[in-house]
């Protein structure tokens, strides 16, 4: 009897300082496993005399049931406590602000170019591309810029191979030339894309981006052009704003020209902006040489058409009065994300 006592006592004494459910597992191996003390004691029961043992026998059964009971309460309570503590850890405080996702967009002169594509898809022009890698014909000779020619100087060009020719193409023009040799006239394109030269400073970069613009059809004539142009520019720049030609030269064209905005800063008054003349040049234009039309097969007697190229990152400048080109391919999202 006292033995049973006992057993209790040291029983409850270890389930008290239980704490995980391995240890749950060893108490309840060491009283109720095969081996175990309350096992133990029933098998003494047959050892005791006929009259003790009822009670024997009962003591032993209620301690055998309450140790169960004990046991399973202690499990019961450690699974609740490990719950409690994986909540506690992993709680989450639903009144914290929120952390903000920035949200990205499209860099400005990707969106400049698609503003200046839509001007002309509205107008009823093709886009076409070109190869980045250009051969000296393309980008020069066809263009009427033969080797002696000085103005291949101008475009201090990326060779890839002096042996055969091959080059980063310094401007879009030589989309015309593959344009023209592939499809019979009327023509109405534009050639976006990127082009290269040696330059690096607050107005160049040696990769930029181009729009090319090719008319070719009868009767196409430089009013023409200063007519598509003036449209253009008030639909960049805003209807305000005029648009000047200015005799210049290319090979490719003759006449040619350069195009001048009037300045959005001053209104034409002339002021820093603009170098006090009132006026910001966008791009070089002019109708296309009879010599580059004989060269793609074209008869210069029977068609006419004119021709424009312009920076796609200097219209950005002017638009958007950024005075170092450098920022643009920068993408310091500082910069950026003000547009
Ligand atoms: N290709 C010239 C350049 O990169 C720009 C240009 C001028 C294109 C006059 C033209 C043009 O088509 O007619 O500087």
């Amino acid at each position: 009897m006292d033995e049973i006592e006992r057993t209790l006592e040291e029983f409850e004494h270890e389930i008290e300082n239980a704490d995980n459910l391995e240890a749950i597992k060893v108490i309840r191996v060491k009283y109720l496993g095969k081996k175990g003390k309350v096992t133990a004691l029933m098998r003494h029961l047959k050892d005791l005399p006929k009259e003790e043992k009822p009670i024997f026998g009962q003591k032993v059964n209620k301690l055998k049931n309450s140790i169960e009971e004990i046991l399973e309460k202690k499990h019961e309570e450690i699974i609740f406590k490990e719950k409690e503590s994986k909540f506690e850890k992993e709680r989450l405080d639903v009144t914290l602000p929120g952390a903000r996702k920035t949200l990205g967009h499209r860099h400005l002169i990707s969106r400049v170019l698609q503003e200046i594509e839509d001007v002309f898809l509205t107008l009823g022009y093709e886009i076409v591309e070109g190869p980045e890698i250009e051969t000296e014909y393309y980008n020069f000779d066809a263009l009427n810029t033969p080797e002696w020619h000085p103005a291949r100087d101008l475009h201090d060009t990326f060779y890839i191979s002096t042996k055969d020719g091959t080059l980063l193409r310094s401007h879009t023009s030589p989309v015309q030339v593959r344009t023209m040799k592939k499809s019979k006239p009327p023509i109405k394109i534009i050639a976006p894309g990127k082009v290269y030269r040696k330059d690096y400073d607050v107005t160049h970069l040696p990769m930029f981006h181009q729009v090319e613009g090719l008319v070719v059809g009868k009767g196409i004539s430089v009013a023409h052009l200063k007519g598509t142009l003036d449209y253009f520019v008030r639909s960049i720049f805003g209807p305000g704003r005029k648009t000047r030609l200015v005799p210049s030269f290319f090979p490719f064209t003759e006449p040619s020209f350069e195009v001048y905005v009037s300045c959005g800063i001053c209104g034409g008054k002339g002021c820093k902006s603009c170098g006090f003349t009132g006026w910001l040049e966008i791009m070089g234009a002019g109708m296309v040489d009879p010599n580059v039309f004989e060269e793609v097969g074209y008869d210069p007697e029977e068609w006419t058409g004119f021709a424009f190229g312009m920076g796609v990152e200097r219209i950005a400048m002017l638009k958007y009065n950024v005075d170092d080109i450098r920022l643009f391919p920068r993408n310091d999202v500082r910069f950026l994300e003000q547009f």
